[in-house]
Parts: structure tokens; C-alpha cells; sequence
């Protein structure tokens, strides 16, 4: 049997209520679809620091190397200033372990509000993949005359070949288990030295991918498209920063960040990959059980499909989707149910859904993910 090795980074705020609801599922598919799971808690996070003064260090980046994946919460308190734990931490985990690839699918579950009107679920299913390690991300640049009126601040833009390269042939290799659509989104007419490099790379990869079709789309025009036209994505593929602003327009188009889920990948094979609900920490609902744990149990799918159990990632999501459509038929303010109650729901769904139920969505994120 094979068995994952997890680390567990539960975090601050609502992060160790939800993520221990997407363990609790993580384990029920592991008992229903025969691989084993051992889990390694580490306390990282605003706490941790406030108590230590530490965020990360090469001893825990070596501790964490040597894990399958790592199952990550929320960050984040009022106590530490906002920046410190977002690069001390979260970034740092993403360029230590050479997670170029940020996918965040934007799907409508049924029955989950959407701000935006008249919009059919069966319309929006798509994925954002964003480069993950370079851009306007690596913090390079200066600041001349600081605090005066003359005050000068550069802010580099990284953007090498080799990974774009890596994560433009990662969106192509999805894009071809799904809908066989991608999308590359840029700033080319203005950004034009990255632009064309991203351009460059999308279409030499596209000879490789013949049946894979190819789009282009400003960024800007990229916050029209998504929300009023979303059956014309499947893949989209993009940088740090835009990935970043669309993904999150991509949260609100599917209902908020309560079921926004994220898989930051390593792709060499020889680091783990990072699982993170995209809300943050919520310290102002911690503790009560009103955090919505969908969106890390369906980020607790991606990492199951990332290990390339299929079926198992599948059944977390189609499970998931079944207790949401739920959950907003109640009336009343809120969830209408607690965080435990609901994770408790995907448990049992979990385990006696149909495996029929759990195939049926081909073409799904999480199936083409393991198939990869
Ligand atoms: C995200 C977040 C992070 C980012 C922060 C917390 C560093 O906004 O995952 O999208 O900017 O990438
Ligand atoms: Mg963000």
C-alpha cells in the first residue's frame, strides 16, 4: 500500500479548523481507496513568530524537503505587520521548493451564490495557472531619496525561459486532459519584453500541442472576459501578478473564498508541493465554527490528485460540491452549519458516494491533474 507523508501547517485563525476538516477527508478517501496517510504538524505562522520571533528556517525548509506535500491552513494576526509572514514564510516555502506553478480552478458549484447574474454553473469551469516564483514577485529593486518628495522606487520583473517554459508545457499538458483551450494572459502591447517572452515560449510549446487552442487576452480585458464570459476558458496561463488579481476575481465569480482552493506544484519531482485554501486567516471568526472548510478540503483534493489518486481527489470534490448545494438550500443567516458539521457531511458522503457519482466529471481538474 502506498502510504503520503504530509506535512501539516494548520497556521493562525480559522487555518487549523479547516484544515483539519480537509485531513478528516483526506483520511476517509485514504481508508475508502487504499493508500495510507502519516501527518508531521508544524507550527508556523503570526503565533509562532510572536512567541519565537522566528518565521522559517533552513532546518524546517530541510524537515519540510522531505515530506510528499504540505497540507498549509491560513497565516496571518493583527499582532504581526502585514508583509512579514506572506514573504518570511509563504513565499519563501514556494521558491525553496521551486513551486512555479500556482493553479487555482475556478469552478461554479451548483447551488453556490455568485455574484455575478444569471450565470449557469455549467458555463464556468476553468483554471487559472499562474507562474509562481518569478515577475514582479522576487522583490528586487530600490528606493532612492525614501520619504521625501523626490523619493524614486524600481520594482524589478524577473521573467526567465526556463520558467515560463516549465509552466507554459504544464498548462498545455492540462489544457490537453481537459477542453483542449489555452489562454495566454499578459500585457504584451505595454509590458513588452516580458510579453513577447511569455508569447514566444506559448508558441513554440503549441506546435508540441497541435490539438491544444490557443488564445490571447490583456490582462485588463481579462476582468471583462472571466466574469461575463467564462465558458471561453479552460486553461488559462499567466504570471505572478496577474495571476494573482484574476485569481482572486476568479474566487468572487465562484461564490467567495470559502471554496477557492489552490495547489502551488513543484514540478521536478525532488521538493513537496503546497495545498492552500486561497482565504486568509479570518482572525475575526476564529474559533467559532463559521469558517466554510470547502475550500481546503477541495485544495486537500488537488494534493490528492497531484499524487495521482484520481478517483480519491475526485470523491473529495464531488463530495464537497453535493454538501455545499446543501448548505445553501438552508435558510437563515451564515452556512447554516457548523465547520465540523459540514467537514462531517463530506466525510460521510465520502465514503458512501457512489464511485459512479465520484468518475462521472470527465474532464475535471482533478482527474486531469493525476493523469499528469
Ligand atoms: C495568494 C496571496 C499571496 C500572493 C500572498 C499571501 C503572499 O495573495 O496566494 O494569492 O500574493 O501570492
Ligand atoms: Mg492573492
Amino acid at each position: 500500500m502506498t502510504t503520503y507523508d504530509l506535512a501539516v501547517i494548520d497556521g493562525d485563525g480559522i487555518g487549523p479548523e479547516v484544515n483539519q476538516q480537509a485531513l478528516s477527508a483526506m483520511k476517509a478517501a485514504a481508508a475508502r481507496f487504499g493508500f495510507g496517510l502519516e501527518t508531521t504538524d508544524y507550527a508556523l505562522g503570526a503565533q509562532n513568530y510572536l512567541d519565537t520571533g522566528r518565521l522559517i528556517d533552513d532546518e524546517i525548509i530541510g524537515r519540510l524537503q522531505a515530506h510528499d506535500a504540505i497540507l498549509f491552513g491560513a497565516m496571518g494576526d493583527p499582532g504581526v505587520a502585514p508583509g512579514i509572514l506572506e514573504r518570511g514564510v509563504i513565499l519563501r516555502i514556494r521558491r525553496a521548493f521551486r513551486q512555479k506553478v500556482n493553479l487555482r480552478p475556478v469552478r461554479l458549484y451548483p447551488g453556490v451564490h455568485t455574484p455575478i447574474r444569471d450565470l449557469d454553473p455549467e458555463r464556468c469551469d476553468f483554471v487559472v495557472v499562474r507562474e509562481n516564483t518569478e515577475g514582479l514577485y522576487v522583490g528586487g529593486g530600490s528606493t532612492v531619496h525614501e520619504g521625501t518628495q523626490n523619493a524614486v522606487a524600481l520594482q524589478e520583473s524577473v521573467n526567465t525561459a526556463r520558467a515560463i517554459a516549465d509552466v507554459v508545457d504544464y498548462s498545455f499538458r492540462l489544457a490537453q486532459q481537459r477542453r483542449r483551450k489555452l489562454t495566454l494572459c499578459h500585457k504584451k502591447n505595454i509590458l513588452v519584453h516580458a510579453g513577447e517572452l511569455w508569447q514566444n515560449i506559448v508558441d513554440e510549446h503549441s506546435s508540441r500541442y497541435p490539438e491544444v487552442e490557443v488564445d490571447y487576452v490583456h490582462a485588463d480585458a481579462m476582468c471583462q472576459h472571466m466574469p461575463m464570459a467564462p465558458e471561453r476558458f479552460d486553461v488559462i496561463v499567466t504570471d505572478n501578478l496577474f495571476g494573482d488579481i484574476i485569481s482572486d476575481l476568479g474566487a468572487t465569480i465562484q461564490g467567495g473564498l470559502g471554496v477557492a482552493a489552490s495547489a502551488n506544484l513543484n514540478l521536478d519531482g525532488r521538493a513537496p508541493s503546497m495545498f492552500e485554501p486561497v482565504h486568509g486567516s479570518a482572525p475575526d471568526i476564529a474559533g467559532r465554527g463559521w469558517a466554510n472548510p470547502a475550500a481546503a478540503v477541495l485544495s486537500a483534493a488537488l494534493c490528492l490528485a497531484s499524487f495521482g489518486q484520481g478517483m480519491a481527489a475526485l470523491a473529495l470534490e464531488t463530495a464537497t460540491a453535493s454538501v455545499l448545494g446543501e448548505l445553501s438550500a438552508l435558510a437563515g443567516p451564515g452556512m447554516g452549519a457548523s465547520t465540523e458539521e459540514i467537514g462531517d457531511r463530506i466525510v460521510d458522503r465520502i465514503v458512501t458516494g457512489s464511485v459512479e457519482e465520484h468518475g462521472r466529471r470527465e474532464g475535471s481538474i482533478m482527474t486531469a491533474m493525476a493523469a499528469i
